[in-house]
């Protein structure tokens, strides 16, 4: 089944930051990927700007190269693409630049600016880019996470967006609302009759998030370590997850809608006793080095790995816990959400039959899909032996061509900037609710001068994440791939 493309309208898309590491790595292989799937009209135009002193000429060569190196799909069009590419020089915080830029950009089509930059730096564009004329009321803005350190530092990076841009104009990216099975979700809880019914604590024993990931900080050491995990991934794309599981139908598959029905979420959200929580930090080994190690602070306190159990106080919620989980140099990179149904009422097999319990997971990575554990009879005549099978639905398999491969989270989620959806897009008030509920945790810990508890590499996290589920009668799902 090949997916229908259609293009998009004609665009000027400036990349300020489009010499750094997410161009490079995610944005312009994204847009390329975009390009040979014929999803760009013949006039659109990418314009990188940055400080570095590049003509067209040598900004082509460097976008080659990274497709080069992070592409994964080669349509052989690729001078077509670069065709399409400019490069301005400027300064951010500065003149230099500003009035070319401007020249360069059309009146007749879509205008969109992506602040792939740090968010100190936010400010100062939106002010030049109004100063110099570009800022139309049509135009849009881009903006990547970190959104904010805290409740207050979003509340202020809101309000400097909110000066010169109205709401409806600004694209606050969370990449998870841009992958294939993230927007699964809403399908398969919308588009069916089969589980919303279910879809609540009478029929929910809990529901499982996790997010595990087998890289560790890395080079992004001095980034991550004011941040941790809850900063990092609880509070944005855990949160996302989590809204979209236990959200209320919105009446419209529309921005607002969406958007209004995942905040009630996040507003019912209780605060997280500090029992229910668990801080990680992953040690050295014989092969690698630890966490402190890599990030240079032998005696930082911040958590790479965090567990805890959320409640959602609201009719359809109240008594189903929602456990999150997140980390890094975990056993296997494995992203999933699991909603746990209930027992049965009644087992008419009795005892002996054990207890079986369905079991939906969805898949966000790899191998992304989803899988319904159900119980059924043990073939041959041994009496009646009930065992858990999965039905198991790859989407790879289920709809691409052989070979094709799910569109990476950039490439919608660009292509909606440019249709103008903000749907998949987080709003003001919605990362402000985020922070609002992740604040009081953070500082609970800090003020208790709580250490992260060690863990190993290759393992599942800490035992202490274990026993918060056990104490509850219940287990984690196992993380693999
Ligand atoms: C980013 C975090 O937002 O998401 C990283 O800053 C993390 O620390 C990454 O590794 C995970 O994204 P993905 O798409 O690889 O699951």
């Amino acid at each position: 089944m090949a997916s229908r493309v259609i293009p998009v309208d004609p665009f000027d898309l400036v990349i300020f930051g489009g010499t750094g590491d997410l161009a490079r790595r995610k944005i312009l292989p994204g847009l390329y990927r975009r390009f040979c799937a014929g999803q760009m009209p013949e006039e659109a135009r990418i314009i990188g700007a940055a400080r570095s002193d590049y003509d067209a000429a040598g900004y082509r060569a460097f976008v080659a190269e990274a497709i080069e190196e992070f592409g994964g799909r080669d349509c052989e069009q690729i001078d077509a693409f670069l065709a399409r590419l400019d490069y301005v020089a400027v300064d951010a915080k500065g003149t230099g630049g500003w009035s070319e830029l401007a020249q360069r950009l059309r009146d007749d089509v879509v205008r969109a600016f992506y602040f792939s930059v740090g968010p100190g730096l936010f400010g100062d564009l939106a002010e030049r880019l109004h100063k110099n004329g570009m800022a139309t009321p049509e135009c849009r803005v881009v903006v990547e996470k970190p959104f904010g350190h805290d409740l207050e530092s979003a509340r202020a990076l809101n309000a400097t967006l909110a000066a010169h841009f109205d709401e409806g104009q600004i694209y606050r990216i969370d990449h998870y609302l841009g992958k294939e099975t993230v927007q699964n979700l809403m399908a398969v809880r919308f588009g069916n009759m089969l589980f919303e019914p279910l879809w609540n604590s009478q029929y929910v024993d809990h529901i499982q998030i996790t997010v595990a990931e087998t890289v560790g900080v890395g080079g992004r050491g001095g980034y991550y370590d004011k941040s941790g995990a809850m900063r990092d991934m609880v509070q944005n794309h855990l949160m996302q997850l989590l809204c979209l599981i236990a959200m209320e139908p919105p009446a419209k598959f529309d921005p607002d809608a969406v958007r209004d029905e995942k905040l009630k979420v996040i507003r019912a959200l209780d605060p997280v006793d500090h029992h229910h929580l668990v801080r990680g930090q992953y040690e050295a080994d014989a092969q690698n080095p630890g966490y402190r190690e890599e990030t240079g602070d032998l005696r930082s306190k911040t958590e790479s790995f965090i567990a805890l159990r959320a409640s959602v106080s609201n009719w359809r919620w109240a008594g189903t816990p929602f456990y999150l989980r997140t980390g890094k140099r975990l056993r296997a990179r494995s992203s999933e959400i699991a909603v746990v149904f209930k027992d049965a009422p009644h087992s008419i097999f009795g005892p002996e039959a054990g207890r079986h319990r369905n079991i939906l997971a969805i898949r966000l990575q790899p191998n992304e899909g989803i899988t319904l554990k159900v119980t059924i009879k043990e073939p041959g005549p041994g009496g009646m032996r009930l065992v858990d099978v999965p039905l198991d639905m790859s989407f790879a398999e289920a709809l691409g061509p052989e070979g094709e491969e799910i569109p990476d989270a950039y490439e919608r989620l660009i292509m909606d900037v440019i249709r103008g959806n903000q749907t998949l897009f987080m709003r003001g008030d919605e990362v402000e609710a985020a922070w609002a509920w992740t604040d009081p945790i953070i500082r609970g810990w800090e003020e208790r001068g709580e250490v992260p508890k060690p863990y190993d590499q290759g393992s599942s996290g800490p035992e202490d994440a274990l026993m918060l589920l056990h104490r509850d009668g219940r287990r984690w799902r196992e993380i693999r791939e």
